[in-house]
This record gives C-alpha cells, structure tokens and sequence, in this order.
C-alpha cells in the first residue's frame, strides 16, 4: 500500500457571522476598502463556550462518513491548529474523545497557517512508511479571541472555521506526491501572538498593550507571502514533472485575494482553476486549505486523477506546497 489517499473530507464554520459592515461600527474603516483590499465579505466566529476541538469534531464527523469509516478505524488523530482549545492536552486528544476514536493515537501540529500542510506531508509519509493504516487530520481555529476588535490592520481579516480529512493507506495512486516545507530565518515578530506562554507570560501590563492578541506587519506579509508560495509551488512542480498548465486545481491558503490573484497569475493559472472562498471565511489560518479543499469537493470540482497544487503561507513564517491527486472514494 504505498499510497495516502484522501478518502474522506467535511469542514464546518459556526453559525455566527460577522459582516463587514458589523466592523464598521467598531474600527475605522468600511466595507468596500476590506473587500477590495482583501476580497473578504465576512468571517465566522464561535459561539462562547464553542472551542476548537469542537469545530474540528464536527467538521470530522462529515469526513468520516464520507470515508465510509467508524471513528474507532481510526489509528491516529492529528490537529493542525495555532488556536488550541488548552496547552495541555493537545487538542486532537479531545477530538478524539469526541469523537470516540479510542484505538487512536492523539497529537497537535503548529505551523500557523501552514500547519494542515506540515501536518499532511508528516501523515503522508507516516502512512506510506507502514506504520500507521488510517489518519483523521484536522485543521481547526479559533483565532476570534486573539483579535484585538480594535485593531483594523487585524480584526478585519480573521475567521474560526475547521476542515478535516481522512487519509488511507491506497494501492491507487491517489494522494500527495511531493511537497516542499520552509520558514524564513528572523522574521517571527512580523507576524505574532506575543504574550501568553513561557516567553512573555500574561501580564496586565501586556494585557493593556494586546500582547495576548495578533498582531502583524501587513505589507511585508504580504510580499513574503506572494513570492514563497509561487516558489515552493515551483519547486513541488519541478518534482513531479508537472507544469502549471497540467494543474486542475489551484487550492491555495486564503489571506488576502490579492495574494491568491497573484499566485495564479505568477504561475499562469486561471483564477476558475483556483478555489476561492475567502469572502465568506477571510483567513481562517490552519483551517484554510483543508475548508477549501472540502467546500471545492462538495461542489464537483475535483475528479479522480484530478492534480491539485496546494499553497500555504503564515506565521513563522512558515511557507509550503504540495502536490496530490484526488483519490475521492
Ligand atoms: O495568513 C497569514 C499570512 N497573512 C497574510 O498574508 C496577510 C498579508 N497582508 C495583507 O493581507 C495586507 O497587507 C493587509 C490586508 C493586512 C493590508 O493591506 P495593504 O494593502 O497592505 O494596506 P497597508 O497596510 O499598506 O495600509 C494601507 C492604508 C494605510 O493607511 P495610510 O497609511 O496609507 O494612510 C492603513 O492605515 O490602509 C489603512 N488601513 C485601513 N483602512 C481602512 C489599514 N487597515 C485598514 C482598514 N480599513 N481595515
């Protein structure tokens, strides 16, 4: 069984929406700059008392089924998240329990919003090695309680959403054939949560600053963010053999749609072979690949065979690619 081939997916955004024109209210600026400045509409934030493990178990229940599999087929969990529900335990071990995958083992992954991405090579290659038979991979956020709402360079952009997968050792060759990881040296305060673990521990003093929220430099973000994703792209490209043109879908991180507009342009792909959803979600950070990838199959747009590029960018910062076929079931 040398191949991880996706066999399940599901994705689930809470029920509150929080519109552009809600912010208008409460930083200065208007619907029309956020739309054209970042292609976002709304965002989705959790309920109090929703958490993270809570988004990733149900949008897991769909993948599930999906897969045609019981939670107890499962042998091993994984969460992609920067927004764990506790520091301790991992949040995948409370979706397990939620889930009542009890032959499961239980782990996080934290590579911000390149995170579903670190973690679908690292469950890939567990798989293809032998060892483990089935992964349930989730990438789930709540990022709404490290906004600062007054902050317009950062409230605007952020959503709570989560997107799951299941992986399954295949004889078919479905599933991730290549993929390139980096994060660039010296650059971890451009885009950050400064206090709250053992660093800067919670102080009052870094509660009045908004230490304990996110806070970023746009712009530089933003030209990292364009040229790693287009380069990794090329690299996984060059890997498999592939040009652009062969791609059938582009599924890359939602952050800002200036950002996936240039991608696709820099790599000559049209934009109707490129998932978009960020106008409904905005960033929603690990959960983003994964909530496209599910909504992009949902809607008929990937076929078995289909070739998929997969492009991530975020904290760290971190950067990475992947290129997989659609297995489907
Ligand atoms: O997922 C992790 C990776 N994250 C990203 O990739 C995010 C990358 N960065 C971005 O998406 C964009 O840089 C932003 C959307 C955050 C900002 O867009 P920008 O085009 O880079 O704007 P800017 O920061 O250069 O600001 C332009 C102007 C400034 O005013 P002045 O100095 O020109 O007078 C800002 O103060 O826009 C102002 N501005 C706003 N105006 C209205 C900044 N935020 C807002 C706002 N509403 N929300």
């Amino acid at each position: 069984m040398p191949y991880a081939a996706i066999t399940g997916w599901g994705h689930y955004a809470p029920e509150r929406v929080i519109p552009n024109t809600e912010l208008e209210q409460m930083v200065e600026t208007n619907d029309e700059w956020i739309r054209t400045r970042t292609g976002i509409q709304r965002r989705h934030v959790v309920a109090p008392g929703q958490a993270t493990s809570d988004l990733a178990t149900r949008a897991a229940t769909v993948a599930l089924e999906r897969a045609g599999l019981q939670a107890a087929d499962l042998d091993l969990v994984i969460v992609a998240t920067t927004s764990p529900d506790l520091l301790l335990p991992s949040t995948a071990a409370l979706v397990q329990t939620k889930l009542g995958a009890h032959n499961a083992g239980a782990m996080d992954m934290n590579a911000a919003c390149c995170g579903f991405m670190y973690a679908l090579s690292a469950a890939s290659a567990m798989i293809k090695g032998g060892g483990v038979q089935r992964i349930l991979l989730c990438g789930a956020e709540t990022i709404s309680p490290y906004i600062n709402w007054q902050d317009r360079n950062t409230c605007i952009l952020f959503g709570d959403a989560a997107g799951a997968v299941v992986l399954e050792a295949s004889d078919k060759p479905h599933g991730l054939h290549a993929y390139r990881l980096g994060a660039i040296p010296n650059t971890a305060e451009m885009l950050w949560i400064k206090a709250g673990a053992t660093l800067n521990p919670i102080t009052h003093a870094s509660l009045d600053r908004h230490e304990n929220c996110i806070q970023m430099n746009g712009s530089e973000v933003f030209k990292h963010a364009v040229r790693a994703m287009v380069d990794a792209s090329l690299d996984v490209l060059k890997q498999v053999d592939c040009n652009p043109a062969d791609i059938d879908l582009l599924i890359p991180h939602q952050a800002n749609l200036r950002i996936i507009e240039a991608v696709a342009k820099r790599l000559e792909l049209p934009l109707e072979r490129t998932v978009i959803n960020i106008q409904e979600y905005g960033n929603t950070s690990a959960a983003s690949i994964p909530l496209a990838l599910a909504e992009a199959a949902d809607a008929g747009r990937l076929h078995t065979g289909d070739k998929v590029l997969l492009a991530a960018f975020g904290g760290g910062l971190t950067w990475a690619a992947g290129f997989l076929t659609w297995g489907g079931r």
